[in-house]
């Protein structure tokens, strides 16, 4: 089974507040959503692998660490994920990024892609999935599987909030891919909205209605 981190740092709370108060408006809430992402990419990225290199300080030779050249790719799920992808770039620049629009068809359940273009070797990455919002689990699923597909091997799911169902529609087809969430929320309405969430997340970044 795969892991759920719920990232209960006191940054990402605090801002959490912010973005599920309806008062705020589409700028800060752009602003908010990539700046938690860079902070939930922090945590994501914690065991990328170290090797170990000799420099010179100006003090003297030195023996330090730096990353051993994992690449990564950073796959947003069309639309809101699109708000994501920023803040991760600031922590990992030199990620390649794809963009990913995928649905499940609700009666053959298969994925059904209606935009895609990736990095071409997905499989050497280490990818990170990313929609703000993880409600039934069904796009993400999709979009997973899809990669799957495609050869994606190292895969990881990052989220603001999540309602139970998705965090347990994604563990159950997918329990080789970690989630890492800011909120684990209490329920789904029915509407398919995250309860208490933060409204439609794709419609608050790009001040759509
Ligand atoms: N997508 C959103 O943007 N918000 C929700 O609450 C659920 C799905």
């Amino acid at each position: 089974m795969s892991k759920v981190t719920v990232m209960d740092h006191p940054l990402i709370q605090h801002k959490l507040t912010f973005i599920r108060d309806k008062e705020t408006g589409s700028k800060e809430f752009r602003e908010l959503v990539e700046e938690l992402s860079l902070l939930l990419a922090y945590e994501v990225t914690r065991n990328l692998p170290l090797s170990e290199v000799e420099i010179e300080t100006p003090v003297c030779k030195a023996k330090t660490k730096q990353l051993s050249g994992k690449k990564m790719g950073v796959i947003p799920i069309l639309r809101a994920g699109l708000g994501m992808v920023d803040g991760i770039l600031k922590l990992i620049p030199a990620a390649k990024v794809g963009h990913v629009g995928v649905y499940r068809d609700p009666e053959t359940l298969k994925p059904v892609e209606y935009y895609c273009k990736l990095p071409s070797d997905i499989q050497e990455r280490e990818l990170i999935v990313v929609d703000p919002m993880l409600a039934t689990g069904g796009s993400a699923i999709a979009a997973i599987e899809f990669l799957k597909e495609k050869g994606g091997k190292n895969i990881k799911f990052m989220c603001l909030v999540a309602a139970p169902e998705g965090v347990d529609a994604v563990q159950k087809e997918h329990p080789d891919v970690d989630i890492f969430v800011a909120s684990v929320d209490n329920e789904l309405n029915e509407h398919g909205y995250i309860v208490p969430g933060l409204g439609d997340a794709g419609d608050r970044l790009f001040g759509t209605k």
